[in-house]
């Protein structure tokens, strides 16, 4: 039996997941920062196991790694697709710019975050892999 790991980061990965959970091939572990979400998926999918992260928050992702690579220490594939996208008005003077950053904290820290903290992990394995869903703005 495969003993294949994934992270795919949000659960609206589900999907692409579900093959692998039915056949029992593989451990799917969803990530995302949405508890609501999260039980919904694992109602849909009760072999998965949820991780409540928001990948914006590098403690957060410290912390998911130590979690995970101790109960999963074969997972050796991680899929970063949490993503946002805004449409800002910037002709809309009340516009309040305070989180402006949100979109690069995670569509792009937060990948570079998410590789940074796993990598190590995924290099002693003999075969592994990361996919990013990337945007425009990463
Ligand atoms: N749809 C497109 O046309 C398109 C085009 C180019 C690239 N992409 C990329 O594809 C990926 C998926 O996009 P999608 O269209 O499927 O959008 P989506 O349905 O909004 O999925 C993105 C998911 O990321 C989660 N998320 C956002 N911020 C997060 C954070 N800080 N930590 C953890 N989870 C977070 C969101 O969950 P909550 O907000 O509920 O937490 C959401 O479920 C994204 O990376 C996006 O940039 C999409």
């Amino acid at each position: 039996m495969l003993q294949t790991s994934f992270i795919a980061v949000h659960e609206n990965c589900c999907q692409y997941a579900i093959g692998a959970v039915v056949t029992n091939v593989a451990n799917i572990i969803v990530t995302g920062r949405n508890a609501n979400a999260l039980r919904e998926a694992k109602t849909q999918f009760p072999k998965i196991r949820t991780f409540q992260n928001d990948v914006s928050n590098p403690s957060e992702i410290e912390q998911l790694y130590e979690d995970v690579t101790e109960q999963f220490p074969e997972l050796n594939i991680i899929i970063n697709n949490a993503g946002i996208m805004r449409l800002i008005d910037l002709r809309d003077a009340t516009l309040n710019l305070e989180n402006i950053n949100s979109e690069i904290a995670t569509n792009l820290s937060g990948t570079v975050q998410m590789v940074h903290q796993f990598l190590p992990h995924l290099l002693t394995k003999k075969s592994a892999a990361i996919v990013n869903v990337s945007s425009g703005i990463a």
